[in-house]
């Protein structure tokens, strides 16, 4: 007999193709999602690779069409494409929205996201499929399946913040992309990626929300003694909108050029903040010996020190003395 899990992942992929045909076929999807794609200047070939799809605008379309199918109403709500209602109403969850199906490290659906066509200040910009016995959201990242290859081969993961920054770079040929979904990352997504290389370049929003995830999410990445670089994007500009903008050379060249060790990036960003207030700067300075203490590697480890002694105009040793206190206090 089929587990519940395999149940759930044949009317995920049910599902899947349901979105996709609608999103070509079905006159709704046709006029009002492939129309969205291609304002968005999403090709073909990518919008068919990405699976992507639509939901029709409607209370239940894809829950009376899986009920036809033969598929039963507890995996529709178990995996959330259904939303079931305690006075006994069932809607469907993505209703008149775009459709970004995620895929497994092995390609299988786990989840969706979903995109309304145009954004107010009612709805929310996407909704999600909820956590289930097949989707963990902070063990998976979206991507992985279409980049592992990639990042093995360029031995780099570029780590970006949404569904589109992602679809968008593979349209520029840089398929070595994954997307963190807009929340912190985790543990697990970063040993996830730290399976395929050791080299993370952090391309997260040029906003003041980007900023601050790329400085949270990080340490993490230190801690698994993985490369770190961040790449800041100009203000207000993502990687799917910068694409739009650039070729895929002048993109890659932008990245070469901008490309900072996360270190120097943020030493540099809380110096800039700080000013000459002595108060701002001594916290700084312990925020960075904190951030440096975390390298498990010893010659890399006084590699920064030295760097950021000079940044910071601190005395080497008075660093090497704080370091070795915090990780002598942590064994
Ligand atoms: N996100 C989400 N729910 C929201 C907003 C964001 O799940 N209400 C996630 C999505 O995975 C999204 C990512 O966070 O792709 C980054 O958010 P944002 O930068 O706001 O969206 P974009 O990916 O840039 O989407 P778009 O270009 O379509 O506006
Ligand atoms: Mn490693
Ligand atoms: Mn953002
Ligand atoms: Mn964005
Ligand atoms: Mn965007």
């Amino acid at each position: 007999v089929q587990s519940d899990r395999e149940s759930m992942f044949i009317v995920n992929s049910w599902a899947q193709q349901y979105f996709s045909t609608q999103l070509h076929e079905h006159q709704e999807g046709r006029i009002v999602g492939l129309r969205y794609f291609a304002e968005r200047g999403f090709r073909d070939d990518i919008i068919r690779k990405f699976q992507l799809g639509y939901s029709l605008d409607q209370r239940d379309a894809l829950y009376q069409a899986a009920l036809k199918k033969g598929f039963k109403k507890e995996y529709l709500d178990k995996t959330g494409l259904v939303i079931a209602y305690d006075n006994g109403n069932i809607h469907d969850r993505f209703r008149g929205r775009v459709i970004f199906p995620v895929h497994s490290l092995s390609g299988k659906v786990v989840a969706f996201g979903g995109r309304v066509l145009k954004k107010d200040d009612k709805t929310a910009k996407y909704v999600n499929s909820p956590e289930s016995d097949i989707y963990h959201k902070s063990n998976e990242l979206y991507g992985i399946y279409f980049a592992k290859q990639a990042i093995v081969k360029q031995d780099r993961c570029f780590l970006v913040e949404g569904y589109t920054d992602v679809i968008s770079m593979h349209q520029a040929g840089i398929e070595n992309v994954v997307a963190s979904s807009g929340t912190a990352l985790t543990q697990g997504q970063i040993r996830l990626i730290h399976r395929f290389t050791n080299n993370i370049t952090v391309l997260y929003d040029g906003d003041a929300a980007g900023i601050k995830a790329a400085l949270r999410g990080i340490d993490l990445l230190l801690e698994d003694g993985m490369n770190i670089k961040v790449v800041l994007l100009p203000d207000g500009e993502d990687p799917d909108s910068f694409a739009r903008k650039h070729n895929a050379s002048q993109f890659a060249e932008f990245i070469k050029q901008n490309e900072t060790d996360f270190i120097r990036f943020k030493t540099r960003l809380l110096l800039d903040d700080a000013g000459t207030d002595p108060i701002k700067r001594s916290a700084l300075i312990s925020d960075i010996i904190k951030t440096v203490a975390i390298i498990p590697d010893n010659i890399a480890r006084s590699v920064y020190i030295r760097e950021c002694s000079a940044m910071m105009e601190i005395d080497e040793r008075v660093l090497l003395n704080e370091v070795n206190k915090i990780r002598l206090s942590k064994e």
